[in-house]
């Protein structure tokens, strides 16, 4: 069985803490592990545009002995002259894992279904699973674990962002607290998703139109772009909505006394996050943002590994 990344549950409690002690390996010992030596090529295809999740898949594929194929929107067959099953196929006869940065997750799933190669979900409209792997990894290297700790996510609640702490949170075994206006609340099936996950680790979920409800003694303050790739906001209704849940220095002091800031960026400072919270000294984001790439050598090498080890066994 070839193994996927489509969202933060698709790997286990003990997966994912085996993901990020290889990234921690990884980081320490940068061109160690070469699992694209030849080198294979890995397809990195966005139909979204992207920074950080570009040059880190580059970068990370380029350490690990492979060569990225980088495929911008719009500039394929994919999705207008040639369905997803069919370049799903295609594509496995090519390359050695695909990365794709779409909008519907169905698409994913549809790419996955489709691959006899490891397919990783680079951010839908739904989850952005490979950046809370980075969080994870930074949340580890300041408290040096992640179970018990507690993260307060504000803004977006039920954005891509929003759901996959929620997924991914709970299955690092953290309190994950979201909070956001009514109409931006989490959907009932992530909430589900996210308690039946922390009953596993013994972690809690809580959803609240309350700011202080949410970020009261946390050790994780994050957020995250009020108008998501794909939304707009003409009216300014968003923002007017948003706007008590900025994450600010007030916010910041209702937080535990070592809290830190996350933010997975490009971020909007004097909307979701003031400029002295995001370049102050709680913040992290470049950290953050640097772990992407050793958090992401980590999935795509536990991904290979895997894929082998279960063809082996069949
Ligand atoms: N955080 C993140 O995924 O950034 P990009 O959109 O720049 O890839
Ligand atoms: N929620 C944001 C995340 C960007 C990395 C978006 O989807 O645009």
């Amino acid at each position: 069985m070839t193994r996927h990344f489509l969202l933060d549950t698709d790997l286990t409690p003990a997966e994912q803490a085996d993901v990020l002690d290889l990234a921690i390996a990884m980081k320490a010992d940068r061109w160690a592990h070469r699992p694209y030596e030849g080198p294979k090529s890995v397809a990195v295809i966005f139909d979204k545009t992207s920074t950080r999740t570009r040059f880190s898949f580059a970068t990370g594929i380029a350490d690990l002995g492979g060569s990225p194929i980088i495929v911008n929107p719009g500039e394929s067959q994919l999705g207008h002259k040639e369905s997803v099953a069919d370049t799903s196929k295609v594509l496995s006869q090519m390359v050695a894992t695909i990365v794709w940065r779409t909008f519907e997750q169905s698409g994913l799933e549809e790419m996955a279904e489709n691959a006899t190669v490891p397919v990783i979900n680079a951010l839908s409209d739904d989850y952005h699973p490979c950046q809370i792997l980075a969080d994870l990894l930074t949340i580890r290297e300041r408290f040096g674990r992640t179970e018990g700790l507690t993260m307060a996510y504000l803004g977006d609640a039920a954005n891509n962002m929003s759901n996959s702490y929620l997924l991914g949170g709970a299955t690092a075994g953290m309190n994950v607290h979201v909070a956001g206006p009514e109409g931006h609340l989490p959907a009932s099936d992530i909430l589900d998703a996210a308690r039946e996950r922390a009953a596993q680790t013994g972690a809690t979920i809580r959803a609240t139109t309350n700011v202080s409800e949410a970020v009261a003694g946390a050790d994780i303050v994050v957020t995250d772009t009020w108008i998501s790739m794909g939304q707009s906001d003409p009216t300014g209704q968003r923002e007017k909505d948003f706007a008590p849940y900025q994450v600010n220095e007030d916010v910041m002091k209702q937080a535990g006394p070592e809290a830190i800031f996350m933010h997975c960026l490009p971020a909007y400072r004097g909307k979701e996050v003031t400029a002295d919270v995001i370049d102050g000294e709680r913040s992290v984001v470049w950290q953050e943002a640097g772990n992407r790439v050793h958090a992401q050598k980590a999935i795509m090498t536990w991904l290979m590994n895997e894929s082998a080890r279960n063809a082996r066994e069949r």
